[in-house]
């Protein structure tokens, strides 16, 4: 099924991406281009509606972002900030240069009766920009101002042209969401056809393609994204497909066996278990240094690979969960390259497999949603992000086998205790770690002398900056006391209150 598309023009605004994202909550699928090739784009793909973004830059500069407005004619197009500025100056407006930037919350006050921008009950909107759009194009008409905005919004209907100085898909302009489905359902007419079934159709369908007979190979983590991609070859090309998982002994508790029993049972049983326990702790004996244990982990995947070189090489393709962030920060929307698997370290240049990539066009939310919609558990599909190096990098100096299981299990109490109060939800991610210090304690009548474990759960959005999560203390002490108590080598617990930054979410 052919999609309806609204291209999102990318100027270079810090919210572009969120453009994406806020149209795609509609139900309607979008995509974002850069500039310099956004013509080409919309004379190929000819999309149902246009939005052009914010952008750093000024209009009237020399290297201004440009567009050649022809190829939008006929298209229901939606200037925002920098968009609405370069619509006007091409379009036949003017465009001046400010003394002072605006930013910021402002109240746009009264705006024109049925206009477009009538729309918002809450006239409070967010603004960034230097320069303004001081007259609008031959048929346009103002639809609000500000005090220090002349053109905060304009709109020409016959030529299906909106354009808004402030930014509707931040949360702060409140009535962000109503503007933007005005534009989307009552402008240009979308259907919002974009849903997790219709993703989960079409995907079906082309891997089938692009498979053809060949042999797809898929390193899976037991992390939502190589879950999804599973589940998706599961569906199209299953019996062509083998999952190879490196159990290096890191996971957190019953992470392994549960990765085990999602591919097994769910999927499908071909799947390769590399158990490489002794190897990684054998080379992670003696390292105390954070970046040193990275570099063994990583390295110690690709050796696994190598030593099993002669199954995996019997493949064609190579199947990933690169998500539509990563392809947008590789620059080109369009090229394939292999990025560095965080989970894999890096795959060594012998695996000459051609790459597939399902979800390459989805947000992480996304991912969750098509998950779901393919029946996977509430365990996969919500699990929490989890680092590619695992327990290595949460245990303080030397990683052995008994620190692993004191972390393990401390850990696995921490998350039951969790759960079990349902305060897992509103947290990003949650773990314990040891530290490698010792302290005196008193158990029974015995003198102790153990290490402390750290509890650490933050709130976030994207992993940039986080807070730490403002438990009850009694919360916090009934966690304490079930780890002193049940976790042997354990004589204290700390909460770790910093946030990010100056902090990292983990420790090392
Ligand atoms: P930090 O600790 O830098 O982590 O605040 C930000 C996010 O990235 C995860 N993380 C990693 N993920 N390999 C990964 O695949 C790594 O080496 C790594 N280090 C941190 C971390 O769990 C958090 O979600």
């Amino acid at each position: 099924m052919e999609h309806q598309l609204v291209s999102v023009v990318d100027f270079g605004g810090q919210y572009t991406q969120l453009i994406v994202r806020r149209v795609r909550e509609q139900g309607c699928y979008s995509e974002m281009v850069p500039w310099q090739s956004a013509a080409e784009h919309i004379r190929d793909r000819k999309p149902s509606a246009v939005i052009l973004s914010g952008g750093p830059k000024s209009t009237l500069g020399a290297d201004a972002p440009d567009l050649d407005f022809s190829v939008l004619e006929g298209i229901p197009t939606l200037g925002i900030c920098y968009g609405q500025q370069l619509m006007a100056l091409r379009l036949g407006g003017l465009v001046e240069k400010s003394p002072a930037r605006e930013y910021g919350r402002r109240h746009l006050g009264k705006t024109e009766p049925g206009s477009f921008v009538s729309v918002l009950n809450n006239d409070q909107v967010w603004m960034s920009h230097g320069d303004k759009v001081t007259a609008v194009p031959p048929g346009f008409q103002i639809t609000a101002h500000t005090e220090t905005c002349p053109v905060a919004a304009m709109e020409n209907v016959a030529a299906k042209k909106y354009g808004v100085q402030f930014h509707p898909e931040v949360t702060h302009t409140i009535d962000g969401r109503a503007l933007l489905k005005r534009f989307l359902f009552d402008i240009a007419g979308l259907k919002g056809d974009w849903t997790p079934q219709n993703f989960i159709e079409d995907t079906l369908k082309s891997i089938r393609e692009q498979v053809g007979d060949g042999k797809v190979l898929c390193a899976v983590s037991g992390g939502v994204d190589s879950s999804v991609v599973a589940a998706l070859l599961a569906e199209s090309v299953g019996s062509q497909t083998t999952c190879v998982f490196v159990d290096h002994g890191l996971l957190r508790k019953g992470e392994a066996e549960q990765v085990r029993e999602t591919f097994t049972k769910t999927f499908h049983p071909n799947l390769i278990v590399i158990n490489a326990h002794d190897q990684f702790f054998g080379e992670l004996k003696g390292v105390t240094d954070p970046e040193a244990k990275r570099k063994i982990i990583g390295e110690n995947f690709v050796v696994c690979f190598e030593r099993n070189k002669a199954v995996l090489q019997a493949h064609d393709f190579l199947a990933q969960g690169t998500l539509y962030p990563d392809v947008i920060e590789s620059g080109s929307p369009t090229a394939s390259k292999i990025k560095t698997h965080h989970n894999v370290g890096g795959l060594p240049d012998w695996m000459k497999l051609k790459v597939i990539e399902p979800l390459r066009w989805l947000f992480k939310d996304e991912v969750r949603e098509v998950g779901r919609a393919l029946g996977l558990s509430s365990e996969v599909v919500d699990r929490e992000p989890f680092p590619g190096p695992g327990l290595g990098v949460r245990i303080l100096g030397e990683v052995t086998p008994e620190r692993v299981k004191i972390v393990q299990d401390a850990d696995w109490i921490f998350r039951e205790e969790l759960l079990k109060t349902g305060l897992n939800k509103g947290i990003w991610q949650s773990y314990a770690a040891l530290l490698d210090v010792r302290s005196v304690g008193v158990m029974g009548d015995e003198r102790t002398y153990e290490q402390p474990i750290v509890l650490r759960a933050v709130t976030s959005e994207d992993a940039m900056t986080a807070q730490a999560f403002p438990f009850a203390f009694d919360f916090l002490e009934h966690v304490s006391n079930r780890i002193v108590n049940e976790v042997d080598g354990v004589n204290r617990v700390l909460y770790d209150l910093t946030s990010k930054p100056p902090a990292t979410i983990e420790w090392e």
